[in-house]
């Protein structure tokens, strides 16, 4: 059972080098990874802070919770394990009794266990039920919106989260389809998507067709920008002066969420650019660990095709 779930877990944490650097790792730190996953980071972390710092390792899926609060079980109460989002991470640290800490890290999006596990919904490759929670437990489905959003609030969906400009007639399809039978199959969401599109704009594309609307429904069900946009300011929050926050990304919407959520912590002042002083008061709260974002090197490209859209933003708490 647990090589079977350490084969499944297997995943190559991405930009690991530059992500390890870019937190400034102590012996005796305090840090939290707010998406677990298959524990490729926090391993990383718990290596790099020992014998005594501590990683606080938060998922909101089961699976990977016990698969990999299981493997890094070795390094003892060096590492918690917790089932949340990190959206809460206040609310986490509080229920453990941490003041502040010294690092956070959020590593965006699904993990290569769940898009390759067809009974959740996520791949428009292989057949599954159309699920796509990362969170099992609550909230609906893929299958449930598309059954009960109007054509409208589906096209707003597919074109905001997935920058689809065929989104009015994948919508129209899906509406049209419904009617005859529920859609609740991956492969044939799959299927309708690619007819909805013409012809040939489906001939120019690289990438199968049905790509962006599967963004955007997982997107939509697991409240994807909402939660980031909360996540980013509890982590902040939770910073010691000196801690830093670092954070992947793998698509241009949640980046553009990091970058400007960032560049208003380092500027502080809020007050409109016509005014001709500032009357905010507010003082810049942090200060940028790089200028540009980073991204994977030729090797890690090579050898990981997932490296190729991620982007790893860092802000230091002044
Ligand atoms: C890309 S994987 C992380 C991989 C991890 N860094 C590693 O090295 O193995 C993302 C993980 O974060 C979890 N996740 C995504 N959004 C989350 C959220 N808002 N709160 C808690 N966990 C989340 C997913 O369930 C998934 O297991
Ligand atoms: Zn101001």
């Amino acid at each position: 059972m647990a090589e079977k779930t350490a084969i499944n877990f297997k995943h190559l944490p991405v930009l690991f080098a530059e992500t390890m650097q870019s937190l400034a790792l102590k012996d005796g730190g305090i840090y939290v990874d707010g998406t677990l996953g298959g524990g490729g980071h926090t391993e990383g972390m718990l290596q790099r802070i020992a014998p005594t710092g501590v990683v606080i390792g938060i998922d909101q899926d089961d699976d990977a919770l016990m698969s990999t609060g299981e493997r890094l079980a070795v390094y003892g109460e060096r590492f918690c394990p917790v089932k949340s989002n990190f959206a809460e991470i206040t609310a986490v640290l509080d229920e453990l009794n941490v003041a502040a800490v010294d690092g956070v890290l959020l590593d965006i999006g699904v993990s290569s266990y769940q898009l390759d596990t067809p009974e959740r919904g996520f791949s428009y490759m292989n057949d599954g039920a159309l699920d796509m929670r990362m969170d099992r437990r609550s909230g609906r489905t893929a299958a449930d919106l598309l059954a009960e959003l109007s054509a409208e609030e589906l096209a707003n969906i597919i074109y905001k989260y997935g920058e689809e400009k065929f989104s009015r007639r994948i919508a129209r399809k899906i509406v049209e389809q419904r009617e005859l039978q529920p859609i609740t199959g991956t492969l044939q969401l799959a299927e309708l998507v690619a007819e909805a599109i013409p012809a040939a704009a489906r001939r120019q594309e690289k990438q199968h067709p049905a790509k962006r609307t599967f963004q955007a429904l997982r997107i939509a069900v697991n409240d994807e920008l909402g939660v980031l946009e909360r996540g980013l300011a509890a982590g902040f929050a939770a910073l010691k002066p000196g801690g830093r926050l670092a954070v992947i990304t793998f698509h241009s919407l949640e980046d553009r969420i990091v970058k400007e959520y960032f560049a208003g912590l380092c500027k502080g002042c809020i007050c409109p650019p016509e005014f001709p002083i500032c009357v905010c008061g507010k003082t810049p709260q942090g200060k940028l660990v790089n200028r540009k974002p980073i991204t994977a090197g030729t090797e890690e490209l090579a050898d990981n095709p997932r490296s190729r859209s991620a982007k790893l933003r860092v802000i230091e708490k002044l």
